[in-house]
């Protein structure tokens, strides 16, 4: 672990589908190399819940399974960006998900962490699962309010129904994981956020993760994928 944690890991982007894994991967990947998770879909739910001028802009578009506009992310972005924990690396849950936010990330990585990570091109993940197997999982995934903690109801439910295993809140569902909502999102992926991926694999950065297999496998192959592009922090 102390040898994961000395490692500049940079900033990586996790891809895929709703449902595929990103934000379970996306913890683990925070825990074992000390960096922070950077969830915009769960900055925006925090916007939602406080009611700021974003919240309320981008409450229906989410209900309704579409993807935010492009140009009310940016500044969201780039101030948690900013954020001293990020100096690093970082691993982006979520983002981009359109050609422009991908365009977006690349011009902020190169002009303003060029010379803190020393490195500015990120790896890109993507976690590919079979379309059965997200309905699954989202009809399934209960979170904990207070940890973020992921479960799943099918398959790996917490010890006690709808109880937090580790701080014994009350797991909540999400309101976009009804399965009409669902459809919408997968939708949304396929139109939109795909040709993210094929940007990435073009300038031949993508790597591409069977998520199909239990929560432990895949991480292991993440972190293979990880550890394969990573630096050393300098001095340590
Ligand atoms: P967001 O919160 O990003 O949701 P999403 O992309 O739809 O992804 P999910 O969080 O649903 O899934 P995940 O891949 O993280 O899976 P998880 O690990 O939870 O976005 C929500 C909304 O915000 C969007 O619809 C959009 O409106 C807006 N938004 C956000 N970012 C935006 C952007 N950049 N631009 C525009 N709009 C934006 O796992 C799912 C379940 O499966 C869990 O129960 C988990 O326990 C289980 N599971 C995970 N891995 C495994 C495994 N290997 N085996 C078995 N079970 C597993």
């Amino acid at each position: 672990m102390a040898d994961a944690k000395s490692r500049n890991i940079g900033a990586i982007i996790l891809l895929g589908p709703p449902g595929a894994g990103k934000g379970t991967q996306a913890k683990r990947i925070g825990e074992r190399y000390g960096v922070p998770q950077i969830s915009t879909g769960d900055l925006l739910r925090e916007h939602v819940k406080n009611e700021t001028g974003l919240g309320l802009m981008a409450k229906g578009i989410m209900a309704r399974g579409e993807l935010v506009p492009d140009d009310l992310l940016y500044d969201m972005v780039a101030q948690r960006l900013r954020q001293p924990d990020c100096e690093h690396g970082f691993v982006l849950d979520g983002f981009p998900r359109t050609a422009a936010q991908a365009g977006w990330l690349d011009a902020f990585l190169e002009n303003e962490f060029f010379d803190k990570i020393g490195r500015w091109l990120p790896i890109v993940i993507e976690i590919d699962v079979d379309y059965n197997q997200l309905l699954r999982r989202l009809t399934g995934r209960r979170t904990c309010p207070t940890c973020g903690r992921i479960y799943n109801f099918y398959l790996h439910p917490p010890l006690v129904d709808n109880v937090c295993d580790l701080d014994g809140s009350k797991l909540f569902i999400r309101t976009d994981d009804r399965e009409e909502v669902i459809r919408e999102r997968l939708k949304a992926y396929e139109t939109q956020t795909r040709p993210v991926a094929e940007y990435y694999a073009s300038k031949g950065r993508l790597v591409s993760v069977d998520g199909n297999q239990p929560v432990d496998e895949v991480s292991r192959t993440v972190f293979e994928s990880v550890e394969a592009h990573a630096a050393p922090v300098s001095g340590s």
